[in-house]
């Protein structure tokens, strides 16, 4: 009797147990669209979010289109990888110079925002392998008599705020004679130069091409260095590295990243 009434309890417990674990799936599904940005980053977090941070101010890497939507080679390469692995992802837009540090500070799980793999940044972040490689450009007004780096003296440089071409920009200063105006946004420089403010735009050479389309600009190539290649950001010893690269590799080969150069890159090279 004392033994039947036991198994009587255990079933009940059981059944509290199964219907506690039905409730709590049930609340799950309902914080996945209601709790995401407060989901802790981290490979993956607990539903498996991947939060992605770029600087959306660089098509055809990453920008933000009419409806509000971010666009681009590396938005499309994250959302492969994410479906490739099986996270859900979550992209935030912020100012590049304060990507490394997000990374730093953990509050995002990785940068893709056409960033170079220096080896300078390789002391604070760790680097999947490059997915991309690109030179550099300056862009300058149509109508512009600066032709070579030998007409910059006495003009304003633009370049965007903690991005190579800014580091770039210092070494020219040993030899021109010339304003650096560095800022946060690479849309904003350009329209800086449309508007007179600044003479010449250093920037990625895809990135500058699209503009000198979109804007009737023109430019001239960097003759003074050869930039290391895109690669995915991660904070230093994060799981996720090896994870992409996998992913990555095999787009490498099995033509994912070909189909992405055709759709959004330019054949400049
Ligand atoms: N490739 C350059 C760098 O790593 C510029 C990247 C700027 N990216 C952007 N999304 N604005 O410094």
């Amino acid at each position: 009797m004392k033994k039947n009434l036991l198994m009587l309890l255990m079933a009940a417990m059981l059944t509290l147990v199964l219907v506690a674990c039905g409730t709590s799936s049930e609340d799950d599904q309902v914080d996945d669209q209601t709790t995401e940005n407060t989901e802790e980053p981290g490979e993956g977090g607990e539903n498996n979010l991947l939060i992605m941070a770029t600087s959306a101010d660089y098509p055809p890497f990453e920008s933000i289109d009419e409806s509000g939507e971010f666009e681009g080679f590396d938005i499309e390469l994250a959302r492969y990888i994410a479906e490739e692995l099986g996270y859900e992802l979550e992209i935030r837009d912020m100012n590049f110079d304060g990507l490394i540090g997000a990374l730093q500070a953990e509050r995002v799980d990785m940068v893709l925002s056409g960033m170079s793999a220096t080896e300078e940044r390789k002391e604070n972040v760790d680097f999947s392998i490059e997915y991309h490689r690109s030179g550099e450009m300056f862009v300058t007004r149509a109508d512009s008599d600066i032709e070579g780096i030998e007409d910059l003296d006495g003009i304003v440089l633009g370049v965007q705020l903690g991005t190579i071409q800014e580091e770039g920009a210092l070494v020219l200063q040993e030899d021109y004679d010339f304003e650096i105006s560095a800022l946060d946004d690479a849309q904003v420089l350009i329209q800086e130069l449309l508007t007179n403010r600044i003479d010449v735009v250093y920037l990625d050479k895809q990135v500058a091409h699209g503009f000198i389309e979109a804007q009737g600009l023109t430019g001239f190539d960097d003759p003074t260095r050869v930039s290391p290649g895109m690669a995915i950001a991660f904070p230093i010893g994060s799981d996720l590295v090896d994870e992409i690269n996998a992913v990555l590799e095999e787009a490498l080969e099995n033509g994912k990243i070909a189909e992405l150069e055709d759709e959004w890159l330019l054949d400049i090279e």
